[in-house]
């Protein structure tokens, strides 16, 4: 029934989306201060997963009028989430708001228990990016019954109607970012090739990890399809790539191994397809202990320190810079315009389903980013000092 009423308002809104773009140029800078300690493990078992609920979502509950927001992250062990939760809360706490910010080491029972307390303790909007898109459904029933609305933060939440718009980067476009710059990089139109790639793909129980790889393997099926490019390795299919937890250890490990089984006798390995940061750098270290043939191409995705450092080594190719100031001041947007009865500015209202019907969205654009852009990226724009980069 929310999203009824949502609905109307969409077509003004994404005119009003348009105009602004994403997140205007009041970013607050990137934070730099120590991130607060994790908060500890939850000890019992999660609660068992109760089926979607098929009601609609109850109106009658007055929503909360407090000014407390709960912020949820997945884990403090990727740089990106923690630049994240910092832009968030100083921008949040600068608009006056409380903030209740938690990360969760990456476990799905503390971020589910973190979430109930947000729940109870009188938060009026919780964000939330889930560590599993689909664990979520239970805890999220309390928010509903409380007319609490949830924003899905980066990662789409699935299987639930307690989620009322979702901001992200356009994820899509991520992934056809990392294909068109191999196709670039490697002239494939004229080459005649073959060349040799490995694809790392990202967490499978990330919805986001679906829509980078598919971005990138449509643009490079055609050349695959060709014949241009071929995986020794054999493994292709995104249930043979995921990286669990985008772990940097399991996508080294298991580059480690392809490369041991199908590279260690001076086979060329000419791109690596690595859909985020985390899981290039586990990539780049395999490469530097495993591999002495000419260094091949490799993608990544958000820009992290070591990343950079790595491209400006040449150990990287490419990064596609997610601007996490832009996202989170689009959120704090969103907040301020669901508290003050707003209409809430999406662009997307097609393209990501949930499960239970599609979550009206809002798309930022991710930017390509290289050697030769990265000081007008990163450091003009304050993202990063050079002393970061050193
Ligand atoms: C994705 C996110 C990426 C990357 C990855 C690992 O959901 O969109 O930017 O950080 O998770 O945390």
């Amino acid at each position: 029934m929310k999203r009824k009423v949502l609905g109307m308002v969409l077509a003004t809104s994404m005119v009003a989306a348009t105009l602004v773009g994403c997140g205007g140029g009041d970013a607050a800078p990137a934070a730099t201060s120590e991130p607060a300690a994790e908060a500890p493990a939850a000890e019992e078992a999660p609660a068992a997963e109760a089926p979607a609920a098929e009601e609609a979502p109850a109106a009658d509950a007055a929503a909360p009028s407090g000014n407390k927001v709960g912020v949820a992250m997945p884990t403090k062990d990727l740089q990106r989430w923690n630049q994240d939760g910092s832009n968030m809360q100083a921008e949040l706490e600068a608009a006056g708001y409380e903030v209740d910010l938690q990360y969760a080491s990456n476990d799905v029972a503390t971020q589910v228990s973190q979430i109930e307390n947000m729940i109870n303790g009188g938060c009026s909007v919780l964000v939330i990016a889930s560590i599993d898109g689909e664990s979520l459904t239970t805890v999220l029933e309390g928010a509903k019954s409380k007319n609490i609305p949830v924003i899905a933060y980066d990662r789409l939440i699935k299987n639930t109607d307690a989620i009322s718009y979702y901001a992200t980067f356009d994820n899509y476009k991520v992934g056809q970012t990392q294909g068109q710059y191999i196709v670039d990089a490697l002239d494939l139109d004229n080459a005649e090739g073959p060349f040799n790639m490995e694809i790392t793909g990202g967490s499978p129980d990330d919805n986001n990890a679906t829509f980078f790889y598919n971005g990138a393997v449509d643009v490079l099926k055609p050349y695959m399809d060709a014949g241009k490019i071929v995986v020794p390795s054999g493994q292709i299919d995104f249930a043979t790539v995921g990286t669990p937890a985008w772990a940097t250890e399991t996508a080294q490990a298991r580059m480690e191994n392809i490369l041991s089984s199908n590279y260690s006798d001076g086979t060329q390995l000419d791109i690596c397809l690595c859909s985020n940061d985390s899981t290039a750098l586990g990539v780049e270290n395999a490469l530097a202990a495993n591999y002495t043939g000419e260094y091949p191409i490799v993608t990544g995705q958000d820009c992290d320190i070591a990343n950079v450092k790595n491209m400006i080594d040449g150990k990287q190719s490419m990064s596609v810079f997610k601007d996490t100031r832009t996202l989170a001041s689009q959120v704090v947007k969103m907040v301020g315009q669901i508290l003050q009865g707003e209409t809430v500015e999406v662009n997307d209202t097609t393209t990501y389903d949930n499960g239970t019907g599609v979550i009206p969205s809002y798309l930022c654009e991710p930017v390509f980013a290289d050697v030769n852009n990265y000081k007008e990226l990163l450091i003009d724009s304050g993202y990063y000092t050079e002393a970061d980069l050193q």
